[in-house]
């Protein structure tokens, strides 16, 4: 009898070590332990050499051999459905996730989705273009004929491969190709990449990005013009923002205006980012020229628009504190990361 009691506990030590990897592996486990000829059934089998006054108990043992067995195979099966292991009953569901790392916008985007959002709440589509242009749409459509001198406030890089084809220098380059389209009246803003041969240094850049603006249509006059901007202004630096116009010069609108906005770090007192002027410099604008129209196949007597534009890269970083243009470009995630609240 000893060697019974034996025999079942070497069993039990063998089925509790199994596992199985599919539902195969728990069908072999059932045939081996509990099908017609499986070792359950031997072994019950015993009883019949089993004495009678040890029966009762050892009828006991082996019932719940057997059991024990039929429950190893349940939970067999029930870890192998649909054919693979599953570790479900290892998963401690009250455990905290993996922190999974979030991307954060870069400032230029952040600052020009801020711009693009106050244009659009005025009607404005964002229109887009290529940043490789030929020399037409970036410069001579723009009343700005080849050996122009107006063409060196923009220092160019040209392609090697076609004396013809630039990077743009601005992203007035959609604003042609909106108006040769010759679906008026045209509201756009037209943000993106620009390109001048400049030296690198920690106030400016070979490449930085703008929002440009149009709008055309009949009877547009200065006074729009200046409303609109001056509701940008508002939206963008504060209701307590003052803004100046001063004659400027572009070939491609007259009459042409800068627009200065009072400075809002030292509310016009004049501080170090100002020059001590309490005025700050954000963008060009003026009426379209008659022959910009012209070029693009409108009719400058039926209509007339004005047009605007302004760099990103300088306000974002009077807004976000920071003190060097190259911070934008060199992708440190040290840098990136820290606009992860911002919008
Ligand atoms: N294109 C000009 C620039 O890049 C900006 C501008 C746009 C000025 C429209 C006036 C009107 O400097």
């Amino acid at each position: 009898m000893q060697e019974l009691l034996k025999q079942i506990q070497d069993h039990k030590t063998e089925i509790e070590a199994f596992t199985a990897i599919d539902e195969k592996a728990a069908e072999e486990f059932r045939i081996k332990w509990l099908g017609t000829k499986g070792l359950v059934k031997t072994i019950m089998g015993e009883m019949k050499n089993v004495p009678n006054e040890k029966k009762k108990e050892f009828g006991q043992i082996l019932n719940e051999f057997k059991q024990f067995t039929e429950a190893k195979y349940e939970e067999l099966k029930q870890s192998t459905v649909n054919g693979q292991q599953s570790t479900a009953s290892n998963i401690d569901l009250t455990l905290p996730g993996d922190n999974i790392p979030v991307g954060t916008r870069h400032p230029i985007s952040l600052m020009t989705n801020r711009i693009i959002s106050i244009f659009q709440r005025l009607g404005f589509a964002v229109a887009e273009g290529p940043e490789i242009e030929d020399d037409w749409h970036n410069f001579t459509a723009l009343n700005l004929p080849e050996h122009h001198p107006a063409r060196d406030m923009q220092d160019t890089f040209y392609v090697q491969q076609n004396p013809d084809w630039l990077l743009r220098t601005h992203t007035s380059n959609i604003q042609i190709r909106e108006m040769q389209k010759g679906k008026l009246p045209i509201r756009i803003i037209c943000p993106g990449r620009v390109y001048r041969n400049e030296t690198v240094s920690a106030r400016s850049h070979c490449f930085f990005h703008q929002v440009e603006g149009l709008y055309i249509d009949e009877n547009v006059s200065f006074a729009d013009l200046k409303q609109t901007l001056y509701f940008f202004a508002k939206e963008m630096y504060g209701s307590d923002v003052k803004i100046r116009f001063r004659p400027s010069y572009f070939p491609f609108t007259e009459p042409s205006a800068e627009m200065d906005i009072s400075c809002m770090l030292c509310k016009g007192a004049g501080c170090n980012v100002c020059k001590k002027t309490g005025w700050l410099e954000i963008l060009g604008s003026g009426m379209v020229h008659p022959n910009v129209l012209s070029n693009c196949g409108i009719d400058p007597n039926k209509y007339t628009g004005f047009a605007f534009g302004m760099g990103i890269e300088r306000p974002a970083l009077l807004k976000y504190g920071i003190n060097d243009i190259r911070l934008f470009s060199e992708n440190d995630v040290r840098f990136l990361k820290q606009f992860m609240n911002y919008y």
